[in-house]
């Protein structure tokens, strides 16, 4: 089998998109410019319907995040129950058999902790350190994949360069770069915080921890003959690893990848995909603009394998189409150039697809669809698109003796 023993077949989510009711954090307030995110899919509240429809897909794992407002609505103060409550989630997935891969940070910080300056300031990184200890402490029986951070490669531009996440400010390079470098730090002490206190507390258990940068299949293009954006797009894929490496190396038990997209066609695109610039859909991309690439994935993957030689788990995955029309294809190609990136040396642990049923796409609102289900918002009712039934089959043949080498 081209598959190790173990591979981790997943669908992925994050708290924030799915929990709804997140209202002690900082994206609580920010979304309010966009589109609110309410109840978002009350996945709070109906998790196990929702862990059933994942264990349906064939799959073994599950990704979701854990919201640190909900656990620490104020400096020091625990909500025991939002902290009991995500011990049943965590439960309820190794009752099925989903081995949950949690994320310490995807986008949003408690309120409290943007007040004091959010990721630029040491109070949170110290907060951060914090909490990243009192999770191993508590969930470090039930989880064995940590991601520190989410796409902490993204969270700088978006937040400081287009402004389209909070905290909101725009046109300032130099504090999205101190934010990515703060992430860095975060990622560091959150990896040192986890397997001090799993050691400590669970002696037992093995945990591996690793960041999920966002990575796009950057080439060389026409209208861009000096190659400036190819530079810029292998900055913004890398700098963080690159600076994880350097400072840290044993803090990568494997690395995350998310990854969406290739190299846009023109300027606009690429000014699009920073949130510089609207967006029109166009044949090729997503209903998000994002054209749609498969052999960079399995260009991505190599890329990542070359430089670092870690095991990577492929964090997320997926395509916004409401009516299902390229998803097929696009799961398809994709899983394709999975195989190939392993049979190449590749040494993927893991994939996860985004997502699980339709969400709250952060300042895009409700509109784009990701899901394998589809969520009507105003009964929360999911339906399996035909994608979702795809993908069960495609992890089976691969869980089966057809690949065989
Ligand atoms: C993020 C997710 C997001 C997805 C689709 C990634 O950039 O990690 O939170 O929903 O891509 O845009």
């Amino acid at each position: 089998m081209i598959y190790p023993e173990g591979f981790l077949w997943g669908t992925s989510t994050s708290a924030h998109q799915v929990e709804g009711q997140n209202v002690h954090n900082d994206w609580w307030d920010f979304e309010r410019r966009f589109t609110p995110s309410g109840a978002a899919c009350a996945f709070w509240e109906h998790f196990e319907a929702d862990l059933d429809r994942a264990r349906a897909l064939g799959t073994n794992a599950f990704r979701m995040s854990l919201e640190w407002s909900r656990v620490e609505p104020a400096p020091g103060a625990r909500d025991e129950e939002a902290a009991a409550h995500y011990e049943r989630i965590l439960l309820a997935c190794r009752e099925r058999g989903l081995r949950p891969i949690l994320t310490l940070s995807q986008f949003t910080l408690p309120r409290w902790c943007a007040a004091a300056g959010g990721w630029l300031s040491d109070e949170t990184l110290v907060a951060f350190e914090r909490h990243a200890r009192w999770v191993g402490e508590r969930y470090g029986d039930l989880v064995d994949h940590f991601v520190t951070v989410n796409e902490p490669n993204v969270q700088g531009g978006a937040g400081y360069v287009s402004g389209v996440f909070a905290p909101g400010t725009r046109f300032r390079p130099d504090l999205a770069d101190r934010c990515e470098d703060a992430l860095v730090r975060a990622h560091v002490a959150a990896y040192r915080a986890l397997h001090e206190a799993v050691a400590r507390r669970h002696p037992a258990a093995r945990i591996a921890v690793g960041p999920s940068p966002h990575v796009i299949a950057w080439r060389k293009s026409p209208w861009d003959p000096l190659g400036v954006f190819l530079r810029l797009g292998a900055r913004f894929n890398w700098r963080f690893v690159d600076a994880v490496v350097a400072s840290a190396p044993e803090t990568l038990d494997f690395l995350g990848m998310n990854y969406f997209m290739g190299s846009p066609a023109h300027l606009m695109g690429a000014l699009r995909i920073a949130g510089l610039a609207a967006r029109p859909m166009k044949a090729g991309t997503s209903e998000m603009g994002w054209p749609i690439d498969a052999k960079g994935f399995e260009e991505a993957l190599l890329d990542a394998h070359r430089r670092y030689g870690r095991p990577i788990v492929v964090t997320e995955n997926g395509i916004a189409d409401s009516t299902d029309a390229l998803r097929p294809a696009f799961l398809r190609d994709h899983l394709a150039a999975l195989d190939r990136a392993i049979r190449a040396g590749a040494r993927v642990r893991g994939y996860c697809h985004w997502s699980l049923v339709d969400n709250f796409e952060w300042h895009e609102g409700y509109g784009p669809r990701f899901g394998l289900y589809a969520v009507d918002y105003a009964t929360q009712e999911r339906t399996l698109r035909p994608s979702g039934e795809l993908y069960r089959r495609l992890i089976e043949e691969r869980t089966t003796k057809e690949l065989v080498r």
